[in-house]
């Protein structure tokens, strides 16, 4: 505990003396999450990378995180302490797939959720995360035919708001929230009768139909902090549980599975973190002639000018 402590104070002075600072994903260790100036879910990150004046952002979280802060901040340097901290996800759509299935649609809109590459994103139109995927593709032309890549879960989830809409879906999905299955639920249940079930969107449909509230990491601190219910059962990444604990010392969480881990997160280390303020290294950069394209791509989602 001592250990983790020093380290944690060489952290925040080294940061200090770089003028970073340090974005967290709520999936991370909890040790991370501590030191962090930030905690946040992905659209919330992306948000807070494009605002802050700091030259230096050290982010905790997976590649394509990281890129995005590239994206919004050439001018910055982007750190991710372990560049092969990735996301199995976002490697299930390369621009050359993308481009080819865009092209046999036709006339199409490509939305990607934000767990993309730059890559992919600079081959789309509009991005989004699982806090607004429902808003943004509500405030698409209802005519166009929709590509939504790569989270098919994530895609059937809107397409319950839309079901008159054509949305083409990808074979894409995250391991982590996709092995939860209704057994895995129906038994916290039955633990916990009276705990309500929170499902990140990225879990199956079948998944998605047990819950009270579909949400992502931010979505579902906001409800437990909100709601009257005293117990939970939490079917996303581990790492929301320290946060979720923090926000509401008195009520009671449950992982539905213990396999909810996702092993590219958990990369990021606090030794990691000092090693790569010290060497100012490994950078994540994203070339010019991707990045332009890609920016508008999250630059329509945020809302931003420019
Ligand atoms: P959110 O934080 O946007 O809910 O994202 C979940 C996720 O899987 C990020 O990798
Ligand atoms: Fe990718 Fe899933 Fe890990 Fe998120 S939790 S980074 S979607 S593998």
């Amino acid at each position: 505990a001592d250990e983790v402590k020093e380290l944690q104070e060489a952290i925040l002075r080294l940061k200090q003396e770089k003028e970073a600072i340090i974005l967290a994903h709520y999936y991370q260790r909890p040790e991370i999450q501590d030191i962090a100036d930030f905690v946040g879910d992905s659209l919330e990150l992306s948000r807070q990378a494009a605002e802050t004046p700091a030259k230096v952002l050290v982010f905790c979280g997976v590649h394509f995180m990281a890129e995005t802060a590239a994206i919004l901040s050439p001018d910055k340097v982007v750190l991710l302490p372990d560049i092969n901290a990735g996301c199995p996800m976002a490697d299930m759509a390369t621009p050359e797939a993308v481009r080819a299935k865009r092209e046999a649609l036709g006339d199409c809109l490509v939305v990607c959720y934000v767990n993309t590459s730059a890559a992919v994103k600079a081959e789309s139109d509009v991005a989004c995360t699982s806090a607004n995927a429902v808003e943004v593709v509500g405030k698409l032309p209802r005519e166009k035919t929709i590509l939504f890549i790569p989270d098919r879960n994530l895609g059937l989830y809107v397409k319950r708001f839309y079901p008159d809409r054509e949305i083409v879906l990808w074979e894409g999905y995250c391991w982590v929230h996709e092995h939860v299955t209704p057994v895995h639920v129906w038994k916290a249940k039955e633990a916990h009768p009276e705990a309500k079930v929170l499902v990140h969107p990225e879990c199956r449909p079948e998944v998605i139909n047990l819950a009270d509230a579909v949400a992502s990491t931010s979505g579902m601190l906001r409800y437990a902090r909100e709601s009257e219910a005293r117990e939970f059962i939490v079917v996303t990444e581990e790492g929301l549980l320290h946060q979720l604990r923090r926000a509401c010392p008195d009520k009671q969480f449950y992982l539905a599975s213990p396999c909810l881990e996702c092993p590219d997160m958990k990369k990021i280390t606090l030794a990691k973190v000092y090693e790569s303020l010290v060497r100012l290294e490994p950078r994540v950069e994203v070339p010019r002639s991707i990045r332009e394209r890609a920016y508008l791509t999250v630059e329509r989602m945020l809302g931003l000018k420019g």
